[in-house]
């Protein structure tokens, strides 16, 4: 197991180039075995996460080629329809083979998904939407059992605009006989990009980023050579973190558009943020204001896959902030840790007040999920004097050199075996 050395009170300044998003990569994947032509995918992040995600294709019977930063996936040989529960264990995502592997075999098994514990993380709406095109699903002993001799399109509305059920159901839609449309439909740039991976493949998907999107069935699709958007939230993290520190970073690699909600409370907060195109310069002097609320929702809102690492920042703000987490039941495990560095927050149920500190100091603290070991990160890099971050295997989850890419702009952190 490894852990952060981090001498915190440094400016943060110089430039970031993100990888693919993790949250792109991972359907994408899954959908690579809706065809027998290779798939490649590049500058593919080096994540445990999509590791994960190519270990359950090879399961499957796909022989996967690496390529520096790239994948080609050829599934013409996949023969099984069991998503091994031991890499289910480890990946939520792996939930998205099931849409997937019931077009490519009208069945699939998978064991209930695992993941980060961000809170309760129900797949009723996965299951429902892929009843509604026909699915039978049988639930014994811990597993999900899927059987469709055929598929049929459908009109699905989602109860809420799930990311991972609006990904399911397209990929399950894909081959389905006649048109399906799903509604309140999740409007992430997530599911922008995999439609526009689907169509590249051959497949007639349209709507995605408004609410509705329709899928008309199509015969076959092909291989294909795709790029990922970039990831926003990694762009957020290090924006955020050069935000709290002061400095001045450019983020190369995301669209704006992708990052608005941030942006604009950074700006709240008194960062000076230029942007254009695929690049965000963001200048601090690392003496925040407080904004006085921000809540998670859905996109375009402000995303709940970053609010732990706004907590962070609002830590040293002045003033104080109250943070609703709408998306996510538990997603406050980290707050105990900064505390440990001097935070003040006080959390009931999904809100957290966080009454800003003149100082944070530094202290060994233990990551126990993705983006609140980002935060942990960030909190760290703030406070005076040297901490320690413990159990990065969260962090190694969802970003790829993490130490190396803040080392470039400045932070005195280093990873070493415990
Ligand atoms: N929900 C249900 N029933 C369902 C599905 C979801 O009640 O069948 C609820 C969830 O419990 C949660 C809410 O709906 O309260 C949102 O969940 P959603 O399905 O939208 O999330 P997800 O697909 O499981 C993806 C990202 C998460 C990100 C959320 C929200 C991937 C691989 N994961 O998860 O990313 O937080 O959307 O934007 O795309 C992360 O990267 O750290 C991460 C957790």
């Amino acid at each position: 197991m490894d852990k952060y050395i981090v001498n915190g009170g440094e400016k943060l300044s110089g430039k970031v180039r993100v990888h693919s998003a993790k949250n792109t990569v991972l359907p994408l994947l899954a959908a690579s075995v809706l065809t027998d032509e290779p798939v490649t995918i590049r500058q593919i992040p080096p994540i445990n996460d999509v590791e994960n995600m190519l270990r359950i294709l090879a399961e499957l019977g796909c022989v996967i080629t690496r390529q520096r930063d790239s994948a080609v996936i050829d599934s013409s040989n996949a023969a099984s329809h069991e998503i091994p529960a031991r890499l289910t264990k480890e990946l939520r995502s792996s939930v998205f083979m099931l849409g997937s592997v019931l077009t490519r075999f009208h069945r699939a098994k998978i064991s209930y998904p695992g993941g980060c514990d961000i809170g309760l993380r129900p797949i009723d709406l996965h299951l429902s939407g892929l009843q509604r095109l026909g699915v039978e699903i049988v639930e014994k002993d811990g597993y999900i059992e899927c059987e469709a001799g055929k598929l049929k399109g459908a009109d699905i509305l989602l109860d809420f605009p799930s990311v991972g059920a609006t990904e399911n159901i397209m990929l399950a839609a894909i081959k389905a006989e006649g048109m399906t449309v799903i509604r309140n439909a999740a409007k992430e740039p997530e599911i922008v990009d995999l439609q526009r991976f689907l169509n590249a493949m051959g497949a007639k998907v349209r709507g995605a980023g408004g609410g509705t999107i329709a899928v008309e069935g199509v015969k076959r699709l092909h291989g294909v050579d795709y790029t990922p958007i970039g990831d926003r939230i990694e762009a957020g993290t290090y924006l955020i973190a050069t935000a709290s520190c002061g400095g001045e970073i450019e983020v190369e690699g995301v669209f704006t558009e992708n990052i608005a909600a941030l942006l604009h409370k950074l700006r709240e907060n008194g960062c000076k943020i230029h942007t254009k195109n695929d690049r965000i310069v963001l200048w601090s002097d690392g003496r925040l204001k407080s904004v006085n609320l921000v809540e998670t929702m859905p996109f375009p809102g402000f995303p709940t896959d970053m609010q732990s690492q706004y907590v962070a920042l609002c830590c040293t703000a002045k003033g104080s902030t109250l943070v609703v987490e709408n998306l996510f039941e538990t997603r406050y495990r980290y707050v105990a840790e900064l505390k440990r560095m001097g935070a003040d927050i006080t959390v009931r149920g999904r809100s957290a007040l966080v009454r800003g500190v003149e100082k944070l100091h530094g202290a060994s603290v233990t990551a126990s999920d993705l983006r609140g070991g980002a935060a942990l990160v960030i909190a760290t890099l703030k406070a005076e004097g040297q901490s320690s971050v413990m159990d990065l295997s969260y962090i190694d989850r969802g970003y790829a050199d993490f130490e190396g890419k803040l080392r470039a702009i400045g932070a005195k952190i280093k990873r070493v075996r415990v």
